[in-house]
């Protein structure tokens, strides 16, 4: 029976170092990931690469190297990268490993024993980028791919071929009985469009080069990259080796990716599914593109920004917390160093890290450091109020993959937790001996905002919250926390030792 929660990255391809367009889509689901863990939901999140198929192989020729080298040199790159962010993946898969090679035979012989392949000639245009056959608009002029720019390649080839043509109307169904099939619906719009315009049969196998895993039946053909690469999601979860385990993790609860690879997972990966008699997923959720100057940032383009450009400058958290907080999950966004070192300014040093540093130094000027013991441990007024919203709000975003709104809510809360203490003022409360009970209330509540965000900051910014948790004293450790438990108001141990420790978001050298 199926008991967790499964999230996937796209696998992305080798043949260069990750951009931040390739961290978006992983910060996201990395915080989704730590989200439903703080839930206390089992949770399997999967990121991996896609090493086999003509980008890879060019990439490696280009630099004199065979294909298997070069994907092992490049590999460590990408996990580095990953474990500079705090992606915090289960599992990370290579399609270059055994496991997958032996799962995707065992599943094209599916395929193929369902009678959905046979074998005819292609002649098209390819785009390697994209490792896909283009037709119409998605040709520019010049014959261009519309999202690389650059030049299609004429392919002719003997083939196996998939009878995705086949799956039209049962595809059609899927559809209109999970319209949460693919989110958001613009794109469920699209797919379903597409789809209703006929579908193509389309070619599974190559020939022309060997850099794959060979078909069973017919070992002079490599299986398609994108076969290939889809079926890692299934790889990753036992699939073939242990039943119990696949049977508890699959379907994947989501596919997150951009629009650029929705086709492959809304129309032919379902398609192959059912051939093979296997669960669809239960969602791809598609978020926007990261542009430059208006176009999506790319490697072959050379638009690629490295994520190290920016963490060096802001830090890991500000950079995971500035891309959800500006770009509507969903929406294009663009990214600049303007907007996040205004935003990293205004919201992470002056907002959430000077609420936290005030706090701690008012502790430990009035109570020696220690969580003083308040009159009541439930709490009332403005600051118990903007708590309530956060506890409802930031969940109900979160499971509704409405990341920069999620984000949105713990920001309101700093800026509600900073306008109690201009209201409050504790600095007079502390000046008059006979409001001591009305200080020791406030700085109580104060604390509990903060013991509140570092709870809810850390599936978005994993290393500022343990450093906030630890400023705090807590006892337990932040990774025990749980929702909705560690949401109650009133958790904070009065006498705890607390200490003002280093500035969360320290101030920016120009
Ligand atoms: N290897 C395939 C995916 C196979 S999945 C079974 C592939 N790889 S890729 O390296 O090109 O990665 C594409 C994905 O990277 C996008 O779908 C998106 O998740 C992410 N992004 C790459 N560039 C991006 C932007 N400019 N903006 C946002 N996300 C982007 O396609």
């Amino acid at each position: 029976m199926k008991d967790t929660f499964y999230i996937t990255t796209p696998i992305y391809y080798v043949n260069d170092v990750p951009h931040i367009g390739h961290a978006y889509t992983t910060v996201a689901c990395d915080v989704i990931a730590r989200y439903r863990r703080l839930k206390g939901d089992k949770v399997f999140f999967l990121t991996g690469t896609d090493e086999h198929g003509q980008t890879n192989l060019r990439a490696a020729q280009q630099r004199g190297l065979k294909p298997q080298e070069w994907v092992d040199q490049i590999v460590p790159h990408w996990k580095e990268v990953w474990e500079r962010l705090e992606i915090s993946y289960d599992d990370f898969i290579r399609t270059t490993e055994e496991r997958h090679d032996r799962s995707v035979q065992d599943f094209v012989q599916r395929l193929h024993d369902a009678g959905d392949v046979y074998l005819g000639t292609y002649e098209g245009l390819y785009c390697i980028s994209c490792e896909e056959f283009k037709t119409g608009s998605e040709i520019l002029d010049g014959q261009l791919c519309a999202i690389h720019k650059i030049p299609l390649e004429r392919v002719q080839e003997q083939n196996y071929f998939f009878r995705l043509s086949a799956y039209q109307d049962r595809l059609l169904q899927l559809y209109q009985e999970h319209p949460e099939f693919v989110r958001p619906k613009t794109r469920m719009n699209e797919v379903t469009a597409f789809v209703k315009a006929g579908l193509q049969d389309f070619s599974m196998s190559r020939t022309s080069f060997d850099w794959g895993v060979q078909i069973p039946w017919d070992p002079k053909h490599v299986v398609y990259v994108w076969v290939d690469a889809l079926f890692n999601y299934i790889t990753a979860t036992g699939f073939g080796v242990d039943e119990q385990r696949f049977r508890s993790i699959w379907p994947a609860d989501v596919h997150m990716m951009s629009k650029d690879i929705l086709r492959f997972h809304a129309v032919f990966w379902p398609a192959m599914l059912m051939s093979a008699g296997l669960p669809v997923p239960r969602s791809v959720f598609v978020h926007g593109y990261l542009l430059v100057g208006g176009e999506k940032m790319s490697k072959t383009r050379l638009t690629g920004i490295r994520p190290f450009q920016l963490t060096d400058h802001f830090g890991v958290d500000a950079y995971r917390y500035y891309f959800l907080r500006e770009v509507p999950f969903g929406q294009d966004g663009s990214f600049s160093w303007e907007s996040m070192t205004a935003r990293y300014n205004a919201e992470l040093a002056n907002g959430l890290g000077n609420l936290a540093s005030r706090i701690l130094a008012m502790a430990g000027s009035y109570f020696g450091g220690l969580v003083p013991e308040p009159s009541s441990r439930g709490g009332s007024g403005r600051l118990r109020e903007a708590a309530k919203a956060l506890v409802e709000r930031f969940p109900a975003h979160m499971e509704a993959f409405q990341l920069s709104e999620g984000v949105g809510a713990l920001d309101e809360f700093v800026r509600e937790a900073n306008r109690y203490l201009v209201e409050v003022a504790p600095w007079n409360l502390a000046k008059d001996e006979s409001r001591r009970k009305d200080l020791a209330d406030s700085i109580y509540a104060s604390l509990e905002a903060l013991r509140l965000i570092a709870v809810f900051a850390s599936p978005v910014m994993p290393g500022a919250s343990a450093r906030l948790w630890a400023q705090l004293g807590i006892a337990e450790p932040l990774s025990a926390q749980h929702l909705p438990p560690a949401a109650r108001w009133g958790l904070l141990e009065p006498g705890t030792r607390t200490s003002k420790g280093e500035a969360l978001f320290p101030r920016l050298e120009d």
